[in-house]
């Protein structure tokens, strides 16, 4: 079995939702406490054992790129200025040279032909994808979770998580088969975005994968669908063709900040375990609502 070495996020959606705030920078470089959206992500795949880290960007997106390379002025300064703790974090969370790619899509034309651009840099390797819009808060990180299974299972891991049934219509919903090794279960149904009639459960797919290079070879041909976009939810059910898909139940937080209410949240959740800002929080929050 190969290892999953390669995380695949893609960052090239306009952030209409956080408008004017996303007109000059992407939704992703948007701070929750005093991090980018994208560096709890790119940690979570850092912490799953992720070596090589793929970004599939567009326009005006130039900033991501930026964060995550040496700004040589700033730790020149902070060195003269003996500031060594700030430096020392800045470095360690820096990727090494050559541990990060980067590729344009350069049409919206949806999620599942964003994952495509990346398939020269992926390579005949299975690869995560992690969706920066969703960040999570767990005792053990979704995408570690999902490694373990994979380790166990091989093949494809989708992570899922309940929504409120009435809200099926937002996600990729999942039918869940029988249990299998690890603890997943087998996908036998899934589909992208569906009324709550038509869901066939209320298990969503939270923006976490580990999938298989031939997933690139179906999205090659893969037509439109709902939204009319490349759907990577269509494509990965015709993988149940040749393999399997195996649902991983994540347990742990989840925090959608592809909305302002889920981004308000996360900002909240992530302030009040930080031991600096806890105590001030909790006091402006309970001054706040009575
Ligand atoms: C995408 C996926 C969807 C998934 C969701 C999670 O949709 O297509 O299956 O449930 O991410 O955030 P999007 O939010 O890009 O419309």
């Amino acid at each position: 079995m190969k290892k999953v070495r390669k995380a695949v996020f893609p960052v090239a959606g306009l952030g209409t939702r956080f408008l004017p705030a996303t007109k000059a920078i992407p939704k992703e470089m948007l701070t929750v406490v005093d991090r980018p959206i994208i560096q709890y992500v790119v940690e979570e795949a850092r912490e799953a054992g992720i070596e090589h880290f793929i970004f599939v960007t567009g326009r005006n997106k130039a900033a991501i790129e930026d964060h995550f390379d040496v700004q040589y002025e700033l730790y020149d300064t902070l060195a003269k200025r003996g500031k060594e703790e700030v430096l020392s974090k800045l470095r360690s969370q820096q990727p090494e040279a050559g541990e990060i790619s980067f590729t344009r899509q350069q049409e919206p034309l949806g999620l599942g032909h964003a994952v495509w651009c990346a398939r020269e840099l992926v390579g005949d390797e299975p690869f995560a994808l992690l969706l920066p819009d969703m960040i999570m808060r767990a005792q053990k990180s979704c995408m570690k979770g999902m490694v373990e299974l994979y380790e166990q299972t091989g093949e494809n891991v989708i992570a899922v998580e309940e929504c409120d049934p009435a809200e099926t219509g937002k996600y990729g919903i999942v039918e869940a088969g029988d249990t299998t090794a690890g603890g997943g279960f087998e996908i036998v149904g899934m589909v992208e975005k569906p009324k709550p009639a038509d869901a066939p459960s209320n298990l969503f797919i939270n923006g976490r994968y580990i999938l298989q290079p031939e997933i690139f070879d179906i999205l090659a041909t893969q037509e439109r669908g709902a939204g009319n976009e490349i759907q990577l939810t269509d494509a990965m059910f015709k993988m149940r063709d040749t393999q399997k898909l195996h649902g991983y139940r994540y347990k742990g937080e989840t925090y959608d900040c592809g909305t302002p209410e889920g981004f308000i949240e996360a900002n909240i959740a992530f302030a009040l375990e930080r031991p600096d800002l806890a105590d001030k929080v909790r006091e402006m929050l309970k001054a706040r609502l009575t």
